[in-house]
This record gives structure tokens, sequence and C-alpha cells, in this order.
């Protein structure tokens, strides 16, 4: 497939690299221009593009920003045809974001995203930290594989965003609607947990909605107590450990 990604950080870079590497013709974008894309996000293939070529004749465009800059490629978004799929893998951090009114009063965060777009998206890759997401990627069929949750409104756009899931190594579960994503956000049990597919259903159903933002920032704080004294600054497998804890 001809891909678009908006965003070439932690995440939006091993999208770059494994996508390609799965056979799609990919460009990458991020906000001060291609020059200044690290050439280990274009290592198998990508290249590198402004946002407004990024997005020009794809059939995906993946959105890999921070939550409060998607209004800002809203513009570019609108402009493409209705049958492009547009997957997005932000989740609200208030302490990075700043508080948006709408979510903190409980709207569903993608369809936060979506009303910014005026589009549906897929939601994806939202739920996986960047270092698990860069190493622990296996074929399919391996065992203990991770699955990753993929919540989407139109058929195609979920058929085409699980495909494109499991060609980053991960199993693609059908978690719903977008209606239904908070099941995935921060906080949630399937939450930066690295849970397998067999694991990923149960975790689902469980989640407990109104317990999500306190647990999403009992996560935060504990992170940030780590780095506070600069000695112990917490490894990624810390940050799984620790979300295991808080939100299973
Ligand atoms: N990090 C994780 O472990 C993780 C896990 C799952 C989901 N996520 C979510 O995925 C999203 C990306 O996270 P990240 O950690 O990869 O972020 P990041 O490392 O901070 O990278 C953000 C990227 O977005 C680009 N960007 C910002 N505004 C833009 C714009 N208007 N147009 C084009 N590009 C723009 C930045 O480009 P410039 O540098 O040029 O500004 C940068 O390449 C966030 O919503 C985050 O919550 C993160």
């Amino acid at each position: 497939m001809k891909i678009g990604i908006l965003g070439v950080g932690h995440i939006g870079k091993t999208l770059a690299r494994k996508l390609s590497a799965a056979g799609h013709h990919v460009k990458v974008a991020n906000s001060r221009g291609p020059e200044t894309i690290d050439a280990e996000a274009l290592a198998t293939g990508a290249r590198a593009a402004t946002t407004a070529q990024a997005v020009q004749d794809v059939d995906v465009v993946i959105l890999s920003i921070p939550l409060n800059r998607l209004p800002a490629v809203a513009p570019l978004v609108a402009k493409l045809p209705p049958e492009t799929v547009v997957m997005d893998t932000s989740n609200y951090y208030p302490q990075r974001d700043s508080k948006i009114d709408a979510i903190e009063a409980g709207q569903v965060e993608s369809l936060w995203v979506a009303e910014q777009l005026g589009r549906p998206i897929v939601k994806a890759w939202n739920s996986i930290l960047a270092d698990s997401f860069a190493k622990k990627g296996k074929a399919a069929g391996s065992a203990n594989r991770i699955a990753l949750p993929v919540a989407a409104d139109r058929e195609p756009d979920l058929t085409v965003g699980m495909a494109l899931v499991e060609d980053t190594g991960f199993d693609a579960f059908d978690a719903g609607k977008l209606a239904d994503s908070w099941r995935q956000q921060p906080g949630a049990p399937c939450y930066c947990t690295d849970l397998t597919r067999k694991e990923l259903p149960a975790a689902l159903a469980a989640t407990e909605r109104a317990r999500l933002p306190k647990r999403r920032d009992l996560s935060v704080a504990a992170v940030f107590e780590r780095l506070g004294d600069g000695t112990k600054n917490p490894d990624a497998e810390y940050a799984v450990r620790l979300n295991r804890a808080l939100f299973l």
C-alpha cells in the first residue's frame, strides 16, 4: 500500500521502518521539514517528505503526533478522499497535551480526534510503549505474540488497519467501534501492558471506565518520581511492570 506517516518520533519512526520493511511504499514527515528526519527512520526504504507531500496520493495516512497537535494537521486531512484510511496512534495526557475540556468531561479520545479531523479514524498502536513496539514484534503464529486492539467505525478501515498492525509484528484484535475505544485508553488493563491474544479480550472486557484517568495519572506520577533525582531513571521494562501493577 501507499502510506503517508505524519510524525517521526518514538512511534512514527518504528512505523516507518516496519511498514517499509513489510513492502509498503512509505513517506514520512515531521513538523520541521524532510531534511531534519533521522536517517534511522528511512533505513528500510521510507522516503522523507513535507507534510503536504506525505499525504498526497496515498491509500493510508497514519497520524503519530501528540494529540494536542492533531488540530494543526486537520486542514491536510480534510483534503483526503473519503476512502483514504486515516489511522491515529495518539493518547491524551493532560500533563503533556494541556487540559482538553471535552475529554476531561468524558468524551472518548478517539471520538474527539475524529471530531477535530472531521472524519472517522482507526485507533491503533496507541496501546504499546515505543520500546516494546520497536523490539517485541514477532512473526504471525509465534508463541506469546503481543496483541494490539484496533478500533474503527468503518469496515474497510478496520480491515486495512488490522492488516497493517499485523505487518508491524503484532496480533491485531478487533476491539469494536470508536465509541468503545476507551477500553484501550491510558489506564486500561490492555494499555502498554504487553498482553497476548489470549489475554487481551478479558482485559478489554474488565476495563472500568471511571478509573482510567486516575490510574493513568498514578502511572505518570510514579515515573516522574523515579526521574526526580536522576539516579534511578526507569527503563522501558519498568514502565511495563508498573502499568501491569496499576492497570491489570
Ligand atoms: N512514546 C510512546 O511510547 C507512545 C506509545 C503509544 C502511543 N503514543 C502516542 O503516539 C503519538 C506520538 O508519540 P511519540 O512518542 O512518537 O511522539 P514524539 O516522539 O514526541 O514525536 C512526535 C512527532 O510528531 C511530529 N509532529 C508534531 N506536530 C506535527 C505536525 N503539526 N505535523 C507533522 N508532524 C508533527 C514531531 O515532529 P517535530 O519533531 O518536527 O516537531 C515528531 O516527529 C502521541 O500521541 C503519543 O501519545 C506514544
